[in-house]
């Protein structure tokens, strides 16, 4: 039997009863995605930004991003030029990230090894906004303050996020210093093509910090699924019976978008055919916005051929009314039948394509969800399955999930829908470049 989980809320676990308890190995198997699991869990391995600001306007940002690295469980210290402390105060930036903010090459606290010791005890360091005098002295390795000299003694991976002026970004000596620091392997985040503080549009907007934050994270996130093309569905569809009306389910695609962004993070160029939900894309994922099972069935047949994985994750409507009525139907005191007809199984297509990607699907059951699961991978021959209680999983922020594939079943127990993305598609990678070698 499968153990339970310190911090599962649960007094029985909800799926316990329909694991086949004879099964040894599938404790093993569980313990195994466990130590996947912790290692993946942010909580449990915290990473440390050294977040460096220099004196732009977009120094405003800054903030914003410190708060949500902090949310998401990175320990951030911030260090400032001397510019900086000009558009916005360390007080801020210590309020929010809850260390004293360093701007002093020789702060006597630091023993005057500012420069060393905070470059040691980060995993990376990231500047926003980098001004173009920065990046210029980043490509040439000058080290006249503290936060340069940070980055010349860093043995961490280096981030920027250019900030400026659109002739600035255009100059040829920007753009030299850009092509060497690349060369030198840091990492360019942006910038954006957009209005400008100054009152021009054009290229060198600093992205937004919930860009940033997202490319920070993925920075750190393990590059599974470089150069993969993954086509996928979230949501639910909306089948109309009259102009106002509709038939459609309690699906708000949280566990789709969690998919996506990690998909994104681990490198995958993203297709999101998305049902109405009330989410936002995931930066850098394209999101195409279908409202009914046929038009969902349309845009994942449009780019089948070109994905190598295609995810099922939406909870498709199975019908439609035959005939939607234009005009809202007018109630009277007569019975009402809408006649239904099926719509197209979507994965089941895909999966049958004669080239097919590798398709996963997931089951959301209500009840007896072992034996429902098992007849779905197997009706719809899918390498991968991932199955839940529709009851504990719909519009929450956590769940808990049991894969299916041929070895077996694989318990990820609950943790919030991100984490779980992750560790699923770890072992879909897995699965995916097996399948590849085979
Ligand atoms: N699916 C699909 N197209 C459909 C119905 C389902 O692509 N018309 C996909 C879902 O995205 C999911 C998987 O098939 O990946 C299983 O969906 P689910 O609703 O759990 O099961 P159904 O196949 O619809 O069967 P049932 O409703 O009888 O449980």
């Amino acid at each position: 039997m499968l153990r339970r989980q310190k911090n599962c809320r649960h007094e029985t676990h909800p799926l316990e009863n329909e694991v086949p308890r004879e099964g040894h190995y599938l404790a093993a198997l569980a313990q195994c995605f466990l130590v996947n699991m912790r290692a993946i869990m942010k909580q449990e391995n915290p990473k440390r930004i050294l977040l460096g600001i220099t004196g732009g306007i977009a120094a405003y940002k800054a903030a914003e991003l410190v708060r949500l690295l902090a949310k998401q469980g990175y320990a951030v210290q911030v260090a400032m030029t001397q510019a900086a402390t000009q558009f916005i105060t360390p007080t801020t930036l210590q309020a929010l990230s809850g260390h004293p903010v360093l701007t002093d090459q020789w702060d006597a606290a630091a023993n005057g090894m500012a420069h060393i010791e905070s470059g040691r005890a980060a995993d990376a360091i990231v500047i926003a906004p980098a001004t173009a005098d920065f990046l210029a002295k980043l490509a040439h390795g000058l080290a006249d303050d503290l936060l340069s000299t940070l980055c010349l003694a860093r043995d961490c991976p280096l981030l920027v996020a250019p900030a400026m002026n659109t002739q600035m970004w255009a100059n040829p000596a920007t753009q030299r210093n850009l092509a060497q620091l690349a060369a030198d392997g840091v990492s360019i985040l942006g910038p954006a093509s957009g209005e400008l503080a100054c009152g021009e549009t054009g290229m060198g907007r600093m992205l937004e910090a919930t860009e940033l934050a997202a490319g920070i994270v993925a920075h750190f996130q393990p590059k599974l699924l470089a150069g993969v093309n993954l086509l996928m569905t979230a949501g639910p569809t909306y089948e109309a019976i009259d102009a106002v009306r509709g038939i459609t389910n309690r699906s708000s695609g949280k566990m789709g978008y969690a998919i996506a962004q990690a998909a994104r993070e681990m490198g995958a160029t993203v297709t999101l055919v998305s049902g109405p939900v009330a989410l936002t894309a995931p930066v850098g994922v394209e999101r195409i916005p279908v409202e009914t099972a046929l038009e969902m069935a349309d845009a994942v047949n449009r780019r089948a051929a070109r994905a190598d994985i295609f995810i099922g994750v939406a909870a498709v409507a199975d019908y439609r009314p035959a005939t939607p009525n234009e005009q809202k139907i007018k109630k009277s005191d007569a019975p009402l039948s809408v006649a239904l007809i099926p719509n197209p199984d979507i994965l089941a297509s895909i999966a049958s394509l004669p080239n097919a990607p590798f398709c996963v699907g997931f089951a959301a059951e209500s009840e007896k969800l072992h034996e429902y699961a098992q007849a779905k991978r197997r009706a719809k021959r899918l390498p991968l399955l991932a199955a839940n209680l529709a009851q504990t999983a719909i519009g929450a922020d956590d769940n808990e999930l049991i894969l299916f594939d041929d070895d077996g079943e694989h318990l990820l127990p609950r943790a919030d829908k991100l984490t779980l993305a992750r560790v699923l598609l770890a072992h879909l990678a897995r699965l995916y470049r097996k399948g590849r070698l085979a």
